[in-house]
């Protein structure tokens, strides 16, 4: 079917299924463990329901424009940063950039992108398209550290030469271009990502095709893709790292995968401009009057840890205890947003934005830069269809009492 034929976001996912390499599909699909977190980003959505406005006059009159991080956008949407579009599509994240530049949204452009910043820097429409680049910090050289042998040497040095890679990587978007720096925080350890794992045997010459080339570590041979290249990861990540980041650029920084009210409050203490809630493990107790606190890790579109609640859950939770923080940083959510209802509710109850990770992968995997453009379109319908059916005609119109966990009310 061509791209104009799909109707929802879902579609995407169903041809992409059939149509894509083993290895692609096996990665885009893939989440950690049983995959309950993974289900749970979806099912959360489902659990939200509507208070809408009648009789709210010119529904002809309306837009959809907002903006986040300081970026204008003509939808409250942007895609999120997902590795290796090559896997899906010869052309890769170009599609996503040239997509994103004719339906006026932002991308950032994962750390693993297959292709080029430079490339895809050069791609936009024009200078004012917004990107935004998401870093991965590897190790850093750990001052004090004694060398022992060679080895030991050898080895601190490279680390040392990582970080002054990330140095220069950051006053290189700036210089190109970036919005924003995306932080990313939730995969400072590994996870088994299921389906990835069952099908690394058939992934080597796909992983080579496809590779990273913001990063200057080849991709491990043998390994599921996910595995193969995350290799350069610190896994000893604090919140000194975003001096670190604050340090290399001027750009505003947004921390990705956030888990609960308490760090959102760090995030601000620590200067953060804006927080993209990935997962979060709070959750409403019925039978209490309160809520349990507790910190896990976030789940990174159900990719990290299994079992963790929804980042709608936890936007609402912030709502909820924190109703001051949204004019302290901007908030933005991801994970199991598939339509224009989800990104609907979140802007509701206060983000600013919505990205999506895996549908733009499926839709640039099954139609290239058509597909893409074509799932910006099927946002674009819903969002306007549900804001005014609500009795909202700009996103400003979007009140937090317009949206409520199902059931009865009970005050
Ligand atoms: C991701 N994600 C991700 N995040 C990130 O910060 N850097 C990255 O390189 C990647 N890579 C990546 C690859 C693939 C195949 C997926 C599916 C995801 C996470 C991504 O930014 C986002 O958080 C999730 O995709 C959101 O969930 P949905 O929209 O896919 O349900």
């Amino acid at each position: 079917p061509d791209a104009q034929d799909m109707l929802m976001l879902q579609d995407f996912e169903l041809w992409a299924e059939k149509v894509l390499s083993r290895t692609a599909w096996a990665y885009y699909r893939s989440a950690s463990d049983e995959g309950k977190a993974f289900d749970e980003n979806r099912n959360a959505f489902g659990r939200y329901f509507f208070r809408p406005r009648i009789l709210t006059g010119d529904m002809n009159q309306g837009s959809t424009e907002t903006t986040f991080m300081g970026i204008e956008t003509s939808l409250p949407v942007f895609i999120s940063p997902a590795a290796m579009a090559k896997l899906g599509h010869p052309l890769g994240e170009l599609n996503l950039t040239k997509a994103a530049g004719d339906c006026g949204i932002a991308q950032a452009i994962s750390a693993n992108a297959s292709c080029a910043v430079e490339e895809l820097f050069e791609a936009r429409k024009d200078e004012t398209q917004p990107l935004i680049f998401q870093v991965r910090l590897p190790p850093m050289l750990l001052p004090f550290a004694t060398l022992k042998s060679w080895r030991l040497t050898i080895s601190k040095i490279y680390l040392n030469k990582d970080r002054s890679a990330s140095e220069a990587l950051l006053r290189k978007v700036e210089k190109l271009g970036a919005r924003a720096i995306m932080f990313t925080v939730d995969t400072s350890w590994d996870s088994k990502r299921t389906l990835d794992e069952q099908t690394k045997r058939l992934a080597n010459s796909a992983i080579m095709a496809a590779k990273p080339t913001n990063s200057d570590t080849a991709p491990a041979q043998g390994l599921p893709v996910g595995k193969a290249i995350s290799g350069y990861q610190d896994h000893n990540l604090s919140w000194s790292d975003i001096a670190f980041i604050r340090k290399n650029t001027t750009l505003p920084i947004i921390v990705k995968g956030v888990q609960c009210v308490e760090d959102v409050q760090l995030a601000v203490e620590h200067g953060v401009d804006g927080v993209l809630l990935v997962r979060d493990s709070n959750r409403y107790a019925p039978d209490r009057d309160a809520y349990q606190l507790t910190r896990h890790k976030s789940n990174h579109g159900g990719r990290q840890a299994d079992y963790a609640p929804a980042p709608i859950d936890i936007l609402y939770e912030l709502r909820v205890l924190r109703p001051d923080i949204f004019s302290k940083i901007d908030v933005m959510i991801d994970g199991g947003v598939r339509s224009g209802a989800d990104v609907v509710k979140a802007l509701a109850l206060g983000a600013k934005a919505v990205g999506l990770g895996r549908p733009f992968l499926y839709a640039n995997g099954t139609h290239g830069q058509e597909g893409v453009t074509r799932a910006i379109q099927i946002l674009h319908e819903e969002i306007t269809n549900t804001m005014r059916n609500i009795g909202a005609k700009k996103v400003s119109d979007l009140k937090p009492e317009m949206v409520g966990p199902a059931g009865p009310w009970v005050g």
